[in-house]
């Protein structure tokens, strides 16, 4: 796979903030996904709150695969980008009676529940509406993502899934009503795991229920989302090792006859194909340090700021063959709205063009006003 490559006459063009996709890097992304998941009853659903851009959604609509949606927003967005509703399946801890009525109407295909009156809920609307609701449970396998806390799910102090002492409950709730479909079970250890030692001990714990569960019609499992991607390195690993990921399930996994597994990857097929691209406003001479002042910060790009996160920076204009240490940051009122520090570019200069690396996947669905600021742009690869 060739490294990505940046249009620098038709960005220059551009009003910066903006986000750059790589269409040809999602296109092969995408490939490799299918071509790794080719085990029989393997599912791949595309988790549409990594970015939500209609082309990016249409783009992995066409290919094939599913939706993994939280909101009757993002299920909206699935279906219009052309998602059949019953690859769309529904997660989240709070949906709304709305929610979960629109989505009942548009028939998608599971809702993953997460709560016995989240269960009950559902029970209600789907009898209020005469159809009946295809649920999955989510448990809580109480696996630690080895991950940043804010992104970590599957511990028992998390807000998400069911602890497994409470799901026997939960089971009954389903199974003795005559208004939900019981599914089988679904699963989220947490996001931008890149040692892949979790998800072996998520096909263990998996196994043990299904064990315990012996008389349980269970025809879906759900393993949830969360391969990491390398953030030092875009270049170097533009894909995610796809072949690896599924091995894992394919190996570890007690399957039942027919039993089919659902997975709900984001960040993993989306993340290296997006780069921010902003302006350099300023370069600002501190008593020892030098700082880079980009007109894209915090609002265009949260995760720096969020989650201590560090994007590869790129000066993609700097023909200089001399190098700096710089503070690179934008231009919001707040001392988080930092991209780096330190860091080593080539001399820059006002106007020159700065990539944040690795932003396909919740920088631009990230996105926010604050300040007043208008939301990035985006611009595709031809
Ligand atoms: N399934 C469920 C139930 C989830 O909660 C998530 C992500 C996914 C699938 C997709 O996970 P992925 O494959 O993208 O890791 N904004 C944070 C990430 C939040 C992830 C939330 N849940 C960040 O920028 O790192």
């Amino acid at each position: 796979m060739e490294k990505t490559y940046f249009p620098l006459d038709r960005m220059r063009a551009e009003t910066t903030p903006f986000y750059y996709y790589d269409v040809k890097l999602l296109d092969a992304t995408i490939d490799a996904v299918k071509q790794s998941s080719s085990f029989p009853g393997f599912h791949v659903h595309y988790a549409v709150k990594a970015n939500s851009n209609p082309e990016i959604l249409k783009r992995i609509a066409a290919s094939g695969l599913g939706a993994d949606t939280v909101s009757i927003g993002e299920i909206k967005a699935a279906i219009d980008a052309g998602f059949p509703a019953p690859k769309i399946v529904f997660a989240g801890v709070g949906k709304t009676d709305q929610e979960i009525a629109a989505a009942l109407e548009y028939e998608i295909g599971c809702f993953n529940a997460e709560s016995e009156p989240e269960i009950s809920a559902i029970e209600a609307i789907a009898k209020s509406l005469g159809k009946k609701a295809p649920v999955a449970l989510r448990v809580n396998p109480e696996i630690d993502a080895h991950t940043h806390h804010y992104i970590t799910t599957g511990l028992a102090e998390n807000k998400f899934g069911i602890a497994m002492s409470m799901l026997s409950k939960a089971i009954e709730l389903c199974e003795k009503s005559e208004w939900i479909d019981f599914k089988g079970l679904h699963f989220h250890i947490g996001s931008q795991v890149t040692d892949l030692t979790p998800f072996k001990i998520l096909c263990e714990r998996i196994n043990d229920l299904q064990d315990k569960y012996t008389d349980l019609q269970i025809s879906s499992i759900n393993v949830g989302g969360g391969l990491g991607i390398d953030y030092d390195d875009p270049d170097g690993h533009p894909i995610p090792d796809f072949k690896e990921y599924f091995k894992i399930f394919h190996e570890n996994l007690k399957l039942r006859p027919g039993q089919q597994v659902h997975f709900e990857l984001g960040r993993a097929i989306v993340a290296q194909c997006g780069s921010l691209i902003t302006r350099v406003t300023y370069v600002k001479e501190g008593v020892d340090k030098k700082f880079i002042i980009v007109d894209g910060g915090m609002t265009a790009l949260i995760r720096p700021a969020l989650y201590q996160a560090h994007h590869k920076i790129e000066n993609l204009t700097s023909t200089s063959q001399e190098e700096e240490r710089y503070d690179v940051v934008g231009p919001i009122c707040e001392s988080s709205d930092t991209f780096g520090t330190d860091e080593l570019l080539p001399l820059t200069k006002r106007g020159d063009l700065i990539a944040m690396r690795s932003a396909g996947a919740y920088g631009e669905v990230m996105a926010s006003c604050y300040n007043c600021r208008a939301l990035p742009g985006s611009l595709f690869s031809r």
